[in-house]
């Protein structure tokens, strides 16, 4: 059986934030659909360099669906045609022979292009600055396992914490709102005894840094959650506007 696919690449290339930016094509032949979609850009890469031209600049690190580095518009979809995936963890087998896969940098207002398909996301490192530390002496690992926590509870506390920052939500909501990624880190924490001390500063000041940096409001689409390659769920929307209007009304 052919395990290879030719095809046809439509990559956004734009020099920096002030340029217009423009789709160019390119053929790939022979790619290997055991490849990930990253070795593919790689292979891209290398066809371009042997060719003199310049590669296409494009974010990544762990490889491994953990650091959040990762990130692209494929086809219309932030992380590609499949679920609860990264874009590194993407394979090749997911599409034919013969395809034409365009892909795009993510687009929001509050992530400029900084070159091809990189983007400045370092507006989610000031929410989470914003956020603070947690200032609780948590002790050595006794200690914390000394504290008792339902299970329900420490169980949504880590399925938040699986929030990887990588701003697929921002990029597939039509209001470019970081209600997703906000709600998760609020929550891991505000689900937590140790992070409940200083939960609602954490909440008001994450939100007010969001709504400065320019992310849109949120309309409940659900979007985010479809596109989420962790799952996070929406439920945690929720708790961050209970935790938000809670302090608030302790101000
Ligand atoms: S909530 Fe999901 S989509 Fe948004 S930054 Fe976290 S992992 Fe990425
Ligand atoms: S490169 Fe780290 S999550 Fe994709």
């Amino acid at each position: 059986m052919d395990n290879n696919i030719s095809l046809t690449l439509k990559v956004w290339r734009q020099n920096d934030a002030q340029d217009k930016g423009r789709f160019e094509t390119y053929k790939l032949e022979a790619v290997s659909t055991d490849s990930s979609f990253l070795e593919m850009m790689d292979i891209l890469n290398e066809q371009l360099i042997g060719e003199g031209k310049e590669p296409v600049a494009f974010d990544h690190d762990c490889r491994e669906g953990i650091c959040g580095m990762c990130s692209l518009y494929i086809n219309g979809r932030p992380h590609g045609p499949d679920d609860d995936v990264t874009t590194c963890q993407l394979h090749m087998r997911k599409f034919k022979d013969g395809e034409t896969i365009t892909i795009e940098p993510w687009r929001s207002a509050g992530f400029p292009v900084i070159k091809d398909l990189i983007v400045n996301r370092s507006a989610f490192d000031e929410i989470i600055a914003a956020g603070g530390y947690t200032s609780i002496s948590t002790g050595g690992v006794p200690d914390a396992n000394a504290i008792p926590i339902p299970k329900d509870d420490a169980d949504e506390a880590m399925d938040a914490a699986s929030c990887i920052g990588c701003g697929a939500c921002v990029a597939t909501c039509k209001n470019g709102s970081a209600m997703l990624f906000v709600s998760a880190k609020v929550s891991h924490l505000a689900l937590l005894p140790q992070g409940r001390v200083e939960a609602a500063r954490r909440a008001k000041a994450m939100v007010s840094k969001m709504d400065e940096l320019g992310f849109g409001n949120c309309t409940n689409t659900g979007a985010c959650e479809v596109e989420c390659p962790k799952g996070i769920s929406i439920s945690n929307i929720a708790r961050l506007n209970r935790e938000f209007l809670a302090a608030k009304l302790q101000d």
